[in-house]
Formats: structure tokens, C-alpha cells, sequence
């Protein structure tokens, strides 16, 4: 991990509803996230893990505070620097995350690399090298109708390894997996941070991940209740 830091929150605060209904879900809080970093959030249900990643990776305003993405203030953006920077910067890992139900897993890929201005033949390319690197070599021509939980995350692991993103937000990305394949995604997850120098970011429950983390925090009622620095981490295989 080096120490230069690629992600802040300032005070970030966010509430849901109004008047005597209104609940503070994320209460002024602080974070630095540096270059080359894999980050678990942990916390109770409904303490607001995914609020504040949405916060952080530009999907949901925040009511107070400011997240600096590279030094530049995420939220002050107009709406479209935002969507771009997202498009080029920012990958994304959820549990169940979506795909296109008519595309082929190759296809899902390389789409996404062509929405970021990649040439064809050069996304099919990335696209392939990702599907083999997540163990789908054989599989990327299937559509996800035909993919099993475990492989269609692989396939959304796979958009983020050919993205190369500068940060990845992950949540809850293995809370449907097998141990294989949740230990899959902590090998992914951290050699995105460990040899590509993203910040990785990634809420989760799940144990299994904590081998390969640099950094644990606990959230609890919308703010950081604990931290605990891992020395050495799992070395990565990717
Ligand atoms: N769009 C929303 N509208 C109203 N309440 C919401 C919304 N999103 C989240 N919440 C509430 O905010 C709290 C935190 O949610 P969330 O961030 O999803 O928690 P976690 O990911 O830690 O389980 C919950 O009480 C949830 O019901
Ligand atoms: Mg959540």
C-alpha cells in the first residue's frame, strides 16, 4: 500500500424522510481512502454501509459534506463530469449485480469498454484476458440465463479487471458465493489494490475477505466506530 490518498470524505451526512420520520443514516462523517488500498466496511444491517459507498462512487447526493475524488469535489461536479468520471475511474461490484440478459458474457464486457471509447478489436481483447483471468474462458460466450450466481459475479469481476478502474465500490460482492468463489473475489479484489494501485472499497459480512484487507472499519449508526490496520495481507495470485 503507498499513503497517497485518492479518496476523502469530509463530514459527509445523509438522511432519509422528513420531519419526525426523518432518519440520519450517515452522520458527519470522515474517511481517507489511499492509492493501493483494500478497505472492508462491516457494520449491522441498516447502519448505512450502502449509503455511504453510493455517496462516495457519485449515486447518491449527499445532504452535507464533500467527497474529493482526486482532489476534485464529486458533488460540486455538474452532473455529466460526474457521470464520466464514474465512466472512466470508477468500477463497481455488487451482490447479484446486473447484466444484460441478451448479451454474452464476452459481450458484456467488451460493451462496456466500447462505452469508454475503446476500439472493438482492442475491447474483445481486454475482454477475453478478464474472462480467463476470472476462470471463464470457456464460459464467455454463454448469456447469463445460462451462468450460475457464482459466475455472473465473475463476470462482473471480469468488467472490473478490463476497466482497470482507479477505484472499485464493492458491496456485499460475495454474500451468494461458495467459498471458492468468495475467495476468488478477496484474490481480485486485492490485487486490483496490490498491483493496479486502485482503492478498493468493499462492504461487506463476510469474513472469508478479511484475510486479504489492509484495513477493517466498522460503521455502526452511520459512523466509524472502530478501525483495525492488517499488516500483511494475503498476497494476491492475480
Ligand atoms: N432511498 C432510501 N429511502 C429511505 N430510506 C432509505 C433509503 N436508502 C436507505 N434507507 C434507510 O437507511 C438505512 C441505512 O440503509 P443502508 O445504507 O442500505 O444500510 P446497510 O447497507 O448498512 O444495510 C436503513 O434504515 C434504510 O432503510
Ligand atoms: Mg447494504
Amino acid at each position: 500500500m503507498n499513503d497517497q490518498v485518492i479518496l476523502t470524505a469530509r463530514s459527509l451526512a445523509k438522511g432519509f424522510g422528513t420531519g419526525t420520520r426523518r432518519i440520519e443514516v450517515v452522520g458527519a462523517l470522515d474517511l481517507s481512502v489511499a492509492a493501493g488500498s483494500l478497505t472492508l466496511i462491516k457494520g449491522p444491517s441498516g447502519c448505512g454501509k450502502s449509503t455511504l459507498l453510493a455517496m462516495l462512487a457519485g449515486l447518491t447526493r449527499p445532504d452535507s459534506g464533500c467527497v474529493l475524488v482526486d482532489g476534485t469535489d464529486l458533488w460540486a461536479l455538474p452532473r455529466r463530469q460526474r457521470d464520466q468520471l464514474r465512466l472512466r475511474e470508477m468500477g463497481f461490484i455488487f451482490q447479484g449485480s446486473v447484466l444484460f440478459p441478451a448479451l454474452a458474457a464476452r459481450e458484456q464486457v467488451a460493451f462496456l469498454l466500447a462505452e469508454m471509447g475503446l476500439a472493438r478489436v482492442e475491447g474483445l481483447a481486454r475482454a477475453d484476458r478478464a474472462l480467463a483471468a476470472v476462470g471463464l474462458a470457456d464460459r464467455a460466450h454463454l448469456r447469463p440465463a445460462s451462468l450460475s450466481g457464482g459466475e455472473k459475479q465473475r463476470v462482473a469481476i471480469a468488467m472490473v479487471l478490463a476497466k482497470q478502474p482507479k477505484f472499485v465500490f464493492a458491496d456485499e460482492p460475495t454474500s451468494a458465493l461458495d467459498s471458492e468463489n468468495a475467495a476468488t473475489v478477496g484474490r481480485l479484489l486485492r490485487g486490483q489494490a496490490a498491483l493496479r494501485g486502485a482503492a478498493v472499497l468493499c462492504v461487506t459480512h463476510d469474513d472469508r475477505l478479511l484475510d486479504f484487507a489492509d484495513r477493517v472499519l466498522l460503521l455502526r449508526a452511520g459512523r466509524i466506530d472502530a478501525e483495525r490496520i492488517i499488516k500483511e495481507p494475503m498476497p494476491c495470485a492475480f
